[in-house]
């Protein structure tokens, strides 16, 4: 077998946009350069009311069938992989193959369907599923159909709140992928946490400033591992990096101790030593209090050195490109972290075919996973076949007081009656609900 893969992606945000520096931040009555310099983000998108998990989930993966010219019969596998499912028992694949039934002849009766669970790092673990499946050779030359799809709300009034987003990544992994070749290295660092969960409530309960060291700390253990299978890592090893993007600057965090991290003992950190030093060794230090201060006051220096800059520029920035619009999407976000990497080779005219991504993956509760990736041949074709930027630029832009009235009407404990805002067009929509409580959806 020569290599397995992501043959396509689609990407189908939430209908909704919700302006934080212009809209929310004034609203709650705080500086917007918390929201577009502290945590890096400008907007998030929301869910008209018409959609959901479902909708988003099944209208990416129809376009990207349309467009790849597929029938049901070449899915053998559906996966999707979410933290805001609704029901216990029956998956959300299933409601998205029923949706993809309405509009394909053929059926997916012969395709194993199921639903991934582990916060936002199931998205990647769907992926490895697929892989497996096909390296296995149980997939009959058949190609697998992954969806990360999630409503990312938090209770009105949690810090969360400022970090949310909605929207749905359709992957189609297959043999000989069009868009990269996935690694069979793989890292892990994995805990049992509680810094963000939701013991059968919807929204989050969330240790916020605990979540991000316990993303820090699960990420450097998942790169350790990941070098213990495929030897040491250098700054410039890899064109982009993708990390699972709560919001960008979760990222800056990550990417600086990263960088801090393949940096050592490499010819980098010999060039950065006249400057700022070598990096301080445990065994140097008597107490752990004095190591680490050394070691912040080192990344403050590191940060600043036109080295760190350049790097975070090339290999890190291009992948923020998309988060910063539109928040955090759980299960999606790493994987708009890696399109939005590729957007953006395509926009300079980078060919970026043969190059290698590094992509950290993260869920809370807590896992964090790492793997190459290689860029293969078709990847220009299909990033041009997104229609990303158009979809986010017809967002429909929220007053506070609509904000309210969306966050109410996707809440589950909350009656109300209002209408969208959008009007649907070639795309499924929520219905209502039918005789077994089931959701139901058409296609209009
Ligand atoms: P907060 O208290 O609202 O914000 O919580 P803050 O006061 O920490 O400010 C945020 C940043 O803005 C800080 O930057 C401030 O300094 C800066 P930092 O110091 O950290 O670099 N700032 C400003 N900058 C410029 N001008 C200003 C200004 N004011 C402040 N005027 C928190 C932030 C992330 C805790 C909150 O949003 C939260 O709880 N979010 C949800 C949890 C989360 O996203 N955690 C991330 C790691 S866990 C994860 O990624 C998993 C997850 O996706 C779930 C899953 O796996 O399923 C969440």
């Amino acid at each position: 077998m020569e290599s397995v893969g992501i043959d396509a992606i689609e990407i189908r945000p939430g209908k909704l946009r919700l302006d934080l520096a212009e809209t929310f931040a004034p609203a709650l009555d705080e500086a917007p350069e918390k929201y577009t310099e502290g945590l890096g983000l400008y907007a998030s998108s929301f869910p008209d009311i018409h959609e959901d998990i479902v909708t988003m989930g099944a209208n990416a993966a129809h376009r990207l069938m349309e467009r790849k010219d597929l029938e049901p019969a070449d899915i053998g596998r559906i996966d999707v992989a979410t933290e805001s499912a609704f029901d216990n028992s029956k998956p959300v694949s299933t409601y998205v193959a029923g949706c993809l039934e309405q509009v394909f002849a053929g059926d997916f009766h012969h395709a194993n369907k199921g639903e991934r669970k582990f916060a936002c790092i199931s998205g990647t673990q769907s992926l490895d599923d697929a892989y497996n499946w096909i390296k296995a050779g149980r997939s009959r030359g058949r190609a697998a159909l992954v969806i990360a799809t999630d409503t990312a709300l938090y209770a009105r009034g949690d810090a969360g709140e400022a970090t949310q987003g909605a929207g749905a990544v359709a992957m189609l992994i297959d043999e000989e992928p069009a868009v990269v070749e996935m690694s069979q290295a793989q890292g892990y660092g994995s805990a049992d946490e509680t810094d963000f969960l939701k013991p059968n409530q919807q929204f989050p309960s969330v240790d916020g400033k605990r979540s991000v060291q316990v993303y820090l700390a699960r990420m450097r253990e998942a790169l350790e591992d990941y070098e213990g299978v495929a030897g040491d890592t250098h700054p410039d090893d890899f064109r982009y990096i993708p990390f699972h993007t709560p919001f960008p600057g979760m990222v800056r965090k990550a990417a600086l101790l990263g960088y801090r991290h393949v940096a050592r003992g490499t010819d980098v950190e010999d060039g950065l030593a006249a400057r700022i030093g070598r990096q301080p060794r445990r065994d140097d230090f008597d107490d752990e209090a004095a190591y680490e201060g050394a070691v912040r006051e080192h990344m403050d220096a590191l940060s600043g050195t036109d080295e760190y800059r350049d790097w975070f520029g090339r290999t890190i920035e291009p992948t923020l490109d998309v988060a910063r619009h539109v928040g955090n999407w759980y299960t999606g976000s790493v994987h708009i972290a890696r399109a939005s990497a590729l957007r953006r080779a395509r926009e300079e005219g980078f060919d970026a075919a043969g190059e290698r991504l590094l992509v950290g993956s993260y869920g809370s509760g807590a896992q964090a996973e790492i793997h190459a990736e290689t860029v293969q041949e078709g990847w220009n074709e299909e990033i041009e076949a997104l229609n990303l930027g158009d979809q986010l630029a017809a967002r429909y832009d929220m007053s506070f007081a609509e904000y309210e009235q969306v966050h109410d009407a996707h809440n589950h404990a909350v009656e109300t009656e209002i209408e969208g805002f959008t009007e649907p067009d070639g795309e499924f929509v929520f219905d209502g609900r039918g005789p077994m409580d089931e959701r139901t959806y058409r296609f209009v």
